[in-house]
């Protein structure tokens, strides 16, 4: 086996041992090198996108290639909204809008493309291949990877938003804008704008204004402004339902590998934050 063929290998394994998965495979079960392909593995049991990863590359007239199938299987999930944190209509940001990350990566050349917090088209991955495929770019963001992808053919402008998105997004500005990703900010417990604020320094002028008037402003202090709150509540938890959304493997019948990952990223996250899925060194 080619040193190629085993780094393929470890990174399918590494893929599996990381994440909830679906995999499909050839029926041959064959021992010998190549017999056990091709191969589509996705995070979580998303399996309307194994089988569509997997109709194309097990196609009778030779297959298609990873790159296409990878393609094929994370669109599915965008279509389908997987779990709500894949494509349009999940996951918005404290504006209420959904924006998109997406990455994919041709392990026959290496090359790689994605695209991060895209505004206003719907087809992540597909921008993330025309990235690859039509520049010599690695990561397009914001609304400039939307001029792109529109520039290149995608469907857009599409407001992103739906009309779970939305309510979603209501309910919890009633609820103050809590859970957020803000840290180390005042107002701590209601929406925003917020200022940074130094806790040392916070904690010291309260330590001064106790000290000056032996003890007689502590509980206005306490009660103004949440100042001292360090940070708000932040999504501590980590499930299906709020991690990692779609990342897929696949090889063709000719061994190449091709890896891509779709995600709307985190609910309630400050404008512009992208996700690791747009690093492509942490995959
Ligand atoms: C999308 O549509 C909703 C509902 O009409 C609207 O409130 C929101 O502002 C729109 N989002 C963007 C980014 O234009
Ligand atoms: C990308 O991922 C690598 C590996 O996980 C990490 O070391 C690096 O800090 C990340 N870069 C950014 C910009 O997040």
């Amino acid at each position: 086996m080619g040193r190629s063929s085993v780094r393929l290998l470890v990174a399918v394994g590494l893929l599996l041992l990381r994440f909830n998965w679906c995999l499909a495979v050839d029926g041959g079960g064959v021992a010998e090198v190549g017999g056990a392909f091709p191969m589509v593995v996705s995070t979580w049991p998303f399996r309307e996108a194994v089988r569509a990863a997997w109709e194309v590359v097990s196609a009778s007239d030779g297959g298609g290639s990873a790159v296409d199938a990878v393609v094929a299987g994370c669109s599915a999930c965008e279509v389908l909204r997987c779990d709500g944190t894949v494509g349009p209509g999940g996951s918005p940001d404290e504006n209420g809008e959904t924006t998109l990350d997406a990455l994919i990566m041709n392990g026959a050349t290496m090359e790689i493309g994605a695209v991060a917090a895209m505004r206003y088209v719907k087809d992540g991955i597909k921008a993330a291949k025309l990235v690859m495929d039509h520049s010599l770019h690695t990561l397009l963001v914001g609304e400039k990877a939307t001029d792109f992808a529109i520039s290149m053919g995608l469907p857009g402008p599409i407001n992103l938003s739906s009309p779970e998105s939305l309510e979603k997004w209501a309910n919890w500005r009633q609820n103050h804008c809590q859970p957020n990703f803000w840290k180390n900010v005042a107002p701590a417990g209601s929406c925003g704008p917020y200022r940074p604020i130094n806790l040392a320094q916070a904690l010291d002028s309260v330590k001064h204004e106790v000290e000056g008037s032996q003890g007689g402003v502590c509980q206005d202090w306490f009660q103004s402004d949440n100042l001292l709150e360090p940070i708000n509540s932040h999504l501590k938890f980590i499930d299906r339902h709020n991690h990692d959304t779609i990342s897929m493997a696949v090889i063709d019948k000719m061994g190449h590998i091709a890896v891509g990952t779709s995600t709307n990223g985190a609910t309630f996250k400050i404008p512009g934050r992208a996700t690791e899925h747009s690093n492509s060194s942490s995959w």
